[in-house]
């Protein structure tokens, strides 16, 4: 359909067809994401796959307004989602709200995600009161890869009380929706039961109501990491290589440009 989808819509598909969901951070991307898929997900990932950090505590809000713009005007139907960075929204609820104002404000993201579970209950339940749809996003959360101590899989054994109590408190304090992040499938499967809005998940399991995917990564145009939840549907990197390697072998033969790309003095077809 050409409508937009809400936010609404996004809570209205708890188990049914799965939501589609792939992370966008430019205008083409967010064009091809928009054909195929019910939201775009502005990932804070943007600093690890294409400014080339570390992790993404360094992922700026200047970094993420300039990337949701680029993705906006992308979108025609998909649900645009924009991550809050690391430090933009922990330290309360009034400077979470404000810092999701401006997201939304200066990018036209219809909601905002958040990482992290009961100790964020309280800053969900602020911003969706006024008026900011809010996805959560527990399990392994990237933004507090140094307390967790690596990006392992969350919730095994005793764990997984945890990690359903932070999913509880977040979907009760209101998010529409829940990214379930590297967690097993009984657990995910748990969690997708119990809660009223749907599962998005990343690495847990298709017990969810939907999935997620950095864009790069199933293109195969990332592959600092190559985490086991990534399916590859390309290898873009490759091909890119292969192209380059091509242009730079006809540079230097002088194959290229060839007579086609070339200007003469009287205006022909197509000059
Ligand atoms: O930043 C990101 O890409 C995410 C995901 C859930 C894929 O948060
Ligand atoms: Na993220």
């Amino acid at each position: 359909p050409a409508r937009p989808v809400t936010p609404a819509d996004i809570r209205a598909a708890k188990g049914g067809t799965p939501l589609v969901c792939l992370t966008a951070y430019t205008t083409p991307m967010a064009r091809l994401v928009d054909r195929h898929c019910d939201l775009a997900l502005v990932g804070d990932s943007v600093g690890v796959v294409l400014h080339g950090l570390p992790d993404t505590l360094g992922v700026t809000m200047e970094m993420m307004v300039l990337h949701g713009r680029a993705v906006a005007r992308g979108l025609k139907r998909a649900l645009m989602v924009i991550d809050m960075p690391f430090g933009s929204y922990e330290a309360g609820p009034a400077e979470a709200f404000r810092n999701a104002a401006r997201l939304m404000a200066e990018t036209g993201a219809a909601a905002v995600k958040l990482e992290g579970g009961a100790h964020m209950a309280e800053t969900v339940g602020f911003l969706t009161a006024r008026g900011i749809p809010v996805v959560g996003h527990v399990g392994l959360t990237p933004q507090a890869v140094h307390a967790l101590g690596g990006y392992r899989v969350q919730g095994r054994g005793a764990d997984a009380d945890r990690v359903l109590a932070d999913a509880r408190a977040v979907a009760g304090a209101g998010a529409f929706a829940m990214v379930l992040e590297k967690v097993t499938e009984p657990l995910a499967r748990r969690i997708t039961a119990e809660l009223a809005v749907p599962t998005i998940g990343i690495g847990a399991s298709p017990a969810c109501d939907g999935q997620v995917l950095v864009v790069d990564d199933m293109l195969g145009l990332f592959s600092d990491f190559r985490p086991k939840f990534v399916k590859r549907y390309a290898e873009l990197e490759s091909e890119a290589d292969r192209a380059i390697a091509a242009y730079a072998a006809d540079v230097r033969a002088r194959a290229f440009p060839g007579a086609e790309h070339v200007f003469a003095d009287t205006a022909g077809a197509g000059a």
